[in-house]
């Protein structure tokens, strides 16, 4: 296995693999080409051919050629009302006839209701909202919020974990995406995050009784507590790797942080508005952040929106005090239109207990399908965010992709998925799911029946 510098781009595919009979778009095709496109997260010649998307519906998307595709991952963990919702499709309408364009520094009456609609949402005091576009932005934003609160400068955040992709947040994340940026920013400080499947003290989950958390009570004490500014964790890892922060982690956790005055960031951007079972994750134990970071969900990716909303005490600060960032297209009326119908469907169509169903449902049969696949290792995750991580084999547990290595299986798992009409990201040993929360049982029967195609399509793949 090379490692990722190393890597030659021009890749080997696995025989048959690429026997594709769904609607890609080979390089030569001059109607719709990559040609003008740096695509995200990916060496460009590797993405031929490039998938190319037409219209969605419901839990479905199709393709140019007609060919039908099971979302499920809510294209990138946003979608959750699935595609084509027309509630939230006639909001947006309804306000591009009337405003499109707002400037960030006034009021609108649906900027105000869609806030106040969703801090009757956000747990305890989180009562108050700071918009701007996207995860990255929010997760950014509240860094240097927290940072101006405390007077403090370091950050700390878990190995195996994602915060955005600007230059603030993706230096915080702690998986090897960070390479573009690596090692900046400054004050940034990582430490061992709950991983139970490979635990990094080699303890086993519950008899451990939360080692990690004391190691990382352990670490702070060393980093001098009085320096940090702020703790951010996602409640569940999303394509950094998967992880639930186990039972009482976050208790303990908000605990440390009241004891050293250092502020607890959730980074809620995947798991916020249902996806694990609830409003938001850190409903599952009752635990206020102080700051909590969302996006994805909060318009269900149909118009881009992000939003820090902070506590309080967090909110009085501001109050005679300068609060020196903001952005144009904060709270755009679109964007606004699109959260505030959001908010009105997830209540209507009673989606969060819905998801809570269907995500036992969906573990079930994910955990029945890794009886008779000896390289699915671990299925973990929480409510409708399900991750598959991928190893050797039953008795070889090392990682399908060893860390820091660059291979082509993920690309082929990715397009194998594509050939049995499945959507579902793949990366380096994870397998992860997180369809729209409107996903029904037959869906779920339909994705498991050809996932037992794909995964035994990895079982035989030489190690
Ligand atoms: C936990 C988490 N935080 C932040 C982000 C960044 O959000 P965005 O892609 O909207 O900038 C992501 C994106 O996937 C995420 O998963």
């Amino acid at each position: 296995m090379l490692l990722v510098s190393e890597y030659p781009h021009n890749l080997t595919i696995v025989p048959g693999s690429l026997a594709l009979t769904c609607g890609v778009l080979m390089a030569t095709d001059t109607t719709i080409s990559r040609e003008h496109f740096l695509l995200p997260w990916t060496v460009q010649e590797r993405e031929d051919p490039v998938l190319v998307f037409e219209r969605g519906e419901g839990v479905y998307f199709f393709d140019h050629e007609g060919k039908r595709y099971l979302d499920l991952l809510a294209q990138i963990f946003n979608c959750n009302l699935g595609h084509g919702n027309r509630h939230v499709i006639e909001a947006i309408h309804r306000q591009a006839e009337k405003a499109c364009c707002v400037s960030p520094s006034v009021l609108t009456k649906e900027r105000a209701e869609m806030a106040q609609a969703l801090v009757d949402k956000t747990p305890g005091d989180l009562n108050t909202c700071f918009f701007v576009n996207s995860g990255s932005e929010a997760d950014d934003q509240a860094f240097i919020i927290a940072r101006m609160v405390t007077g403090r400068k370091k950050i700390m955040s878990k190995y195996r974990s994602y915060h955005g992709t600007t230059y603030g947040t993706l230096g915080v994340g702690g998986d090897p995406r960070r390479m573009a940026v690596d090692p900046g920013p400054p004050g940034t400080v990582r430490f061992f995050g709950p991983y139970c499947y490979r635990c990094d003290f080699g303890m086993t989950y519950p008899d451990c009784q939360l080692h990690c958390i004391d190691a990382l009570e352990r670490q702070l004490e060393l980093e001098n507590p009085a320096t940090v500014a702020a703790i951010v964790v996602e409640p569940v890892t999303g394509a950094a790797g998967g992880f639930p922060l186990p039972d009482g982690y976050l208790t303990r956790l908000r605990d440390i942080c009241d004891r050293y005055g250092i502020l607890l960031i959730a980074d809620e951007v995947i798991t916020g508005f249902g996806r694990t079972g609830a409003w938001f994750g850190v409903d599952h134990e009752k635990v206020v952040p102080d700051i909590m970071v969302l996006a994805k969900g909060l318009t269900s990716g149909y118009v881009p929106m992000g939003a820090v909303v902070v506590r309080d005490h967090i909110a009085d600060y501001f109050e005679s005090r300068m609060l020196p960032i903001g952005s144009t297209y904060a709270a755009h009326p679109l964007a606004c239109a699109a959260a505030q119908a959001c908010i009105e469907e997830y209540e209507r169509q009673n989606l969060i207990p819905h998801a809570k169903r269907m995500g036992e449902v969906l573990f079930k049969k994910l955990r029945e399908l890794a009886e008779h696949h000896p390289r699915v290792g671990d299925v973990r995750g929480k409510g409708l965010l399900a991750c598959l991580e991928l190893v050797q084999g039953k008795d070889d547990p090392r990682p399908l992709v060893p860390a820091n290595t660059d291979s082509p299986i993920p690309m082929q798992l990715r397009r194998r998925l594509w050939e049995e009409g499945l959507f579902a990201l793949a990366r380096a040993s994870l397998l992860m799911l997180a369809p729209p929360l409107i996903i029904e049982e037959e869906h779920i029967n339909e994705a498991v029946e050809k996932l037992d195609k794909v995964l035994d399509w990895v079982d035989q793949l030489s190690p």
